[in-house]
C-alpha cells in the first residue's frame, strides 16, 4: 500500500464525512453495478440495448452544463506566476476560503477513490493521479476517459508520486463552485460541479493545467492537441499534432475519413484532445494520448461529418445533455433528420417545432477511444508517436488562410502564440461567436503564465535540430456573403498532403509577409472544381493588409499584457510581420 495515498484518503474522509469510501478497480462489473445504481436513483437512463448497447443518458444540473473560466484558478505562490490570463488565489486564501465548501459535503454520500493512469499503462511519458469523488457520474466518465482502478495502484506502487484530485459536487450552486490548481503541491480541488472538464480532474485540470507546470519543469510538453497519423498511398504513416480551441473540430479532424477521390490516404487517430510530448534519443518529439476515451462535443457530429466519432459512441458510451429519443436512441442538432417528438436535455417535451434546442450546444457524448475504427495501432505505444508538423488554427471568418506555413522555429512559436478563434459553447459565461485571442488554444488550460509558456516553446528551438515543421490552418474563411469557402470534413485531408509534402522538402509554396501559403496548383482541388472554384481559392489564401493591420493590433495589446514576461522574440516577430506586410 502507499502511505501517503492513505492518509490523504483518510483526511479527505475527515473533512467530507462520507457514508463510505470505495477504491474502484476499474472492472466492468464495478462500473455495471454504479450504473445500474444511477439508473435505479433516475440519475442516468439506460438506452435501447438495441441501438446502444450498454450506453446512457445523463442530464446534468441546466446550470452546470460547461467549463467554468471563471470559477478556474490557478493557486501559484505568486500572482505573476499564474500570469494575466488565468484567475489567481493565493494558495492558503483559496484553500481557506474553500475548503469550509468541503466540510461535510459527502454526508450520506460515497466518496469514490479513483486511481487513474494518464497515458499508456507502463509507459514512460505516463503519470498516475487519484481523483476523491462523490459522483458516480464522474466515476463512470473517468473510467472510459483514463486507464482506471487496479491498474493505476499498480503503476503508483508503494511510493511513487501522484496527482492529488479531490471532488465533490458539493450544492452545484454556482456561487459555490471553484476549480483551484496548486501546481507546487501538484494538487487539484474542485467542487460544486458535475460537468466533464470541472469534474473529471483528469483531463483540463491535470493533463493541461497541472501537466504544463510539470511539462515545463521536466522539458518537455502538455499540449490541448489532437495527435494524427497520415498515411500515404506507399503505405508510410506521418504523425501530426494539432491545437484548435474547444469544439473547433479537434475530434473531427483526428478521425477524418477522406474522401473517394483521395484513393489510398488514411487517417490514423492516436488522440483527439491532448497531447504530451518528450524527446526522443533521436532528437525527435514523440507524442502520446494521455486519454483512454473521447469525451466529445455532440451537436454537428454526424455520419456525414463524422463517421468514425458515430461508430465509436455506438456502444459502451456516455451521452450528457442529449436528447432521447422514443425508440430510447438519442439525438441532437446536426445528426440528421429530426425525430417528430424527442425529450430534450433538460427532460421536456420537444418536436422539430419548438422554439429551443433539443440538445444543449455544449452536450456530449464519453466513449472509449478504442471503438474508433481507424483507432492507430500505435495509439497506446508506450513510446509515443514521433511528430513531424504542428498545426495551430482557430475559427476565423476572415484574416486567416486555409494554410499557411511558419519561417522557422520562432516565427512558429510566434504563429501559436497569435492563435484567435471565435468562442464556442464550450465554456460557460461568455459571449458565442466573437473572436477571442487564444494561443496554442490554451489559454484555459495553461497553469501558469503565458509569456514564460512562449518562453518554454522557444526554447526547445535550441534543443533539436529535428523539431516538427508548424503550419496554421483556418478551415472557416467565409465569402463576404457570409459562406463558408472551403468544404472542410474529409476535404481537409488535402490541406494535410500539402503540409505533408512541405515536410518532405515539397509542395509548391509562395512567401507572402505571414508565411508560406500553397503555390498556385499545389493543393490537389481534384473533383472540387465546383465546389470551390479559382476566386474562392484566391480568397481562401488571400492576405489581405487592411484585415491584418487590425489582426496585429489586437496581437499587441494581447501580448502588451504580459509586460516583461513577454519573450523579446514575439514582440520582435510581431514587429517583423508589421514590416512584412508595410504596416
Ligand atoms: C474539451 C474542451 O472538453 O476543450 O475538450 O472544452
Ligand atoms: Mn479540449
Amino acid at each position: 500500500m502507499h502511505k501517503e495515498l492513505e492518509q490523504w484518503v483518510s483526511e479527505v474522509a475527515k473533512l467530507t464525512q462520507p457514508q463510505a469510501v470505495y477504491w474502484c478497480d476499474g472492472s466492468q462489473s464495478e462500473y455495471d453495478r454504479l450504473c445500474d445504481e444511477m439508473v435505479e436513483r433516475g440519475d442516468l437512463t439506460r438506452l435501447s440495448p438495441d441501438l446502444y448497447p450498454n450506453s446512457f443518458l445523463a442530464r446534468s444540473d441546466p446550470g452546470d452544463v460547461a467549463r467554468v473560466e471563471h470559477l478556474t484558478f490557478i493557486c501559484s505562490e505568486k500572482r505573476e506566476d499564474a500570469g494575466p490570463t488565468n484567475n489567481w488565489m493565493a494558495p492558503a486564501e483559496a484553500k481557506a476560503k474553500v475548503r469550509p465548501l468541503f466540510e461535510g459535503a459527502m454526508r450520506g454520500r460515497t466518496m469514490f477513490v479513483v486511481p487513474y493512469i494518464m497515458g499508456p499503462a507502463g509507459s514512460p511519458m505516463s503519470e498516475v493521479g487519484v481523483e476523491i469523488t462523490d459522483s458516480p457520474y464522474v466515476v463512470a466518465n473517468m473510467r472510459i476517459m483514463t486507464r482506471m482502478g487496479s491498474v493505476a495502484l499498480e503503476q503508483l506502487g508503494s511510493d511513487g508520486a501522484f496527482v492529488k484530485g479531490l471532488h465533490s459536487i458539493g450544492d452545484l450552486s454556482p456561487e459555490r463552485r471553484f476549480i483551484l490548481h496548486f501546481p507546487s503541491e501538484r494538487e487539484i480541488w474542485s467542487v460544486g460541479s458535475g460537468y466533464g472538464g470541472n469534474a473529471l480532474l483528469g483531463k483540463k485540470c491535470f493533463a493541461l493545467r497541472i501537466a504544463s507546470n510539470m511539462a515545463r519543469e521536466g522539458g518537455w510538453l502538455a499540449e490541448h492537441m489532437l495527435i494524427l497519423g497520415l498515411e500515404s498511398p506507399d503505405g508510410e504513416v506521418t504523425y501530426m499534432a494539432a491545437a484548435f480551441p474547444s469544439a473547433c473540430g479537434k475530434t473531427n479532424l483526428a478521425m477524418l475519413m477522406p474522401p473517394q477521390s483521395q484513393k489510398g490516404w488514411k487517417i490514423w487517430t492516436v488522440g483527439d484532445d491532448i497531447a504530451w510530448m518528450k524527446f526522443g534519443e533521436d532528437g525527435r518529439l514523440y507524442a502520446v494520448n494521455p486519454e483512454a476515451g473521447f469525451f466529445g462535443v455532440a451537436p454537428g457530429t454526424s455520419n456525414r461529418t463524422n463517421p468514425n466519432a458515430m461508430t465509436s459512441l455506438h456502444k459502451d458510451s456516455i451521452f450528457t445533455n442529449v436528447a432521447l429519443t422514443d425508440e430510447g436512441g438519442v439525438w441532437w442538432e446536426g445528426m440528421g433528420p429530426a425525430p417528430a417528438h424527442a425529450i430534450d436535455w433538460r427532460g421536456e417535451d420537444w418536436t422539430p417545432a419548438s422554439a429551443t434546442a433539443a440538445a444543449h450546444p455544449n452536450s456530449r457524448f464519453t466513449a472509449p477511444a478504442r471503438q474508433c475504427p481507424g483507432i492507430s495501432p500505435l495509439w497506446e505505444s508506450p513510446q509515443g508517436v514521433p511528430i513531424s508538423a504542428f498545426l495551430f488554427g482557430g475559427r476565423r471568418a476572415k484574416t486567416a488562410p486555409l494554410v499557411f506555413q511558419s519561417f522557422d522555429w520562432n516565427h512558429g512559436v510566434y504563429v501559436g502564440a497569435a492563435v484567435a478563434s471565435e468562442t464556442t459553447a464550450a465554456a460557460q459565461g461568455q459571449e458565442v461567436g466573437v473572436i477571442r485571442r487564444d494561443p496554442f488554444a490554451m489559454l484555459p488550460f495553461c497553469g501558469y503564465n503565458m509569456g514564460d509558456y512562449f518562453g518554454h516553446w522557444l526554447g526547445l528551438g535550441a534543443r533539436s535540430d529535428k523539431l516538427p515543421r508548424i503550419f496554421h490552418v483556418n478551415w472557416f474563411r467565409q465569402s463576404d456573403q457570409g459562406h463558408f469557402l472551403w468544404p472542410g470534413f474529409g476535404e481537409n485531408v488535402r490541406v494535410l498532403r500539402w503540409i505533408l509534402e512541405r515536410c518532405q522538402g515539397g509542395g509548391a509554396a509562395v512567401e507572402t509577409p505571414i508565411g508560406y501559403v500553397p503555390a498556385p496548383g499545389a493543393l490537389d482541388l481534384a473533383g472540387l472544381e465546383r465546389q470551390v472554384p479559382p476566386r474562392a481559392l484566391e480568397e481562401l489564401l488571400r492576405v489581405d493588409r487592411d484585415d491584418w493591420r487590425a489582426e496585429l493590433q489586437s496581437q499587441r495589446e494581447f501580448f502588451a499584457k504580459f509586460g516583461d514576461r513577454l519573450p523579446d522574440e514575439i514582440a520582435r516577430q510581431t514587429e517583423a510581420t508589421a514590416r512584412r506586410l508595410g504596416l
